[in-house]
């Protein structure tokens, strides 16, 4: 679907070259819904600014659809564009323009005949649930709405991917997730592929299905999102996921433990199954929580914890190979003393 290949885009300015993106590859399949993190300054707006080419690249190629985007030129590449819907954080919408004039405006610029213009904003509102707002200016709009705006706006020329730079960044937790639901609604039911930047973890967690982690214009990790929080290679991306899943505890409670100390994790539906408590029933060893919590990664659980086990060596060994034996992932993190 995009084949990204060997891109880099360096930035020339008074003081010197400045590198924003530098040889990435990605593939992105169609269908899915793909993430970009990473800190300030790592390059993921140029990025993504390049895949619709609102930036040249210095180097690489960017295949949509098949068609290398960087070979095409005037009506070829305006055309290949307006199948790229893209929307931003701060909206960007025409102030003196009514919500559906601000829609109709992008397909005006898509010489959509006249008569087809009205019929089809009104779709669009319905699709993005502001059908009442037509008629109103986006100074009297939440920002969750204009965001609204903004993506029925991008869906207007019906584009087959959709891009999204921090579109939910200035918006409350609530807000944030309506409009998640919303892009997720978009991907299921109109097959757009969509390639999501955000500095959120949540974000990730609740609609994408692959990601990368993105820093100094490289990718350092990508990956499937469950495989990626089950399991971080790279240290940026274990600094990101630890915000959602974190194993910090205090010294002090480390340090007032006897025990052996254990790290389990649980993939898909074995995490609901009361592996531990049975564990603890069969092998007479105690069980002690530490930390822990089961996540839903889109639906599929993720249990993760940190335990103390008390009783006899062997019978802790056993305990570990019994929950091994069952789908368990264990790690000693200490051996009791
Ligand atoms: N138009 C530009 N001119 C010069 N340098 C630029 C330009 N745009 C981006 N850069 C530089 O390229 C690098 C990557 O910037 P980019 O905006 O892609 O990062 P980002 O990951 O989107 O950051 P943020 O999370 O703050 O939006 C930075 O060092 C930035 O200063
Ligand atoms: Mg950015």
């Amino acid at each position: 679907m995009i084949h990204i290949e060997n891109l880099s885009k360096e930035y020339k300015t008074k003081k010197g070259t400045v590198i924003g993106v530098n040889q990435v590859n990605l593939s992105i399949t169609e269908g899915e819904v793909f993430g970009v993190v990473g800190y300030s300054g790592a390059g993921k707006s140029s990025l993504l600014r390049c895949i619709n080419l609102l930036e040249q690249p210095t180097s690489g190629s960017i295949k949509v659809n098949g068609r290398d985007l960087t070979k095409l030129k005037g009506e070829n590449l305006r055309n290949a564009r307006l199948k790229i819907g893209m929307i931003f954080q701060h909206f960007y919408l025409i102030s003196q323009k009514t919500v559906g004039e601000n829609i109709a405006f992008a397909l005006k610029a898509a010489n959509t005949p006249r008569r087809e213009i009205k019929s089809r904003v009104l779709e669009l509102l319905e699709m993005v649930g502001l059908t009442e707002k037509k008629d109103v200016y986006p100074a009297q709009l939440s920002g969750g709405q204009k965001q609204r705006v903004g993506i029925a706006r991008a869906l207007a020329n019906n584009p087959t991917v959709l891009l999204c730079d921090e579109a939910t960044s200035a918006l409350d937790p609530n807000t944030t997730l309506s409009i998640l639901r919303l892009l997720k609604k978009i991907n299921r039911e109109l097959n757009i592929t969509i390639v999501l930047i955000t500095h959120e973890m949540n974000v990730v967690k609740e609609i994408c299905d692959r990601m990368a982690v993105m820093q100094d214009g490289r990718v350092v990790e990508e990956g499937s999102v469950y495989e990626i929080f089950s399991n971080p290679q790279a240290e940026l991306t274990k600094e990101f996921i630890s915000s959602v899943v974190s194993f910090e505890v205090p010294e002090a409670i480390l340090n007032k433990v006897t025990g052996s100390i254990i790290k389990v994790l649980f993939k898909g539906n074995v995490a609901g199954e009361g592996i531990i408590s049975d564990t603890v029933q069969q092998f007479d060893v105690r069980g002690n929580f530490l930390h822990g919590a089961i996540e839903y990664i889109q639906e599929v659980p993720l249990g993760l914890f940190l335990m103390e086990l008390q009783g006899h060596p062997a019978n802790i060994n056993r305990s570990i190979s019994y929950m091994e034996g069952r789908g368990g992932l264990v790690e000693v993190i200490r051996n009791g003393h």
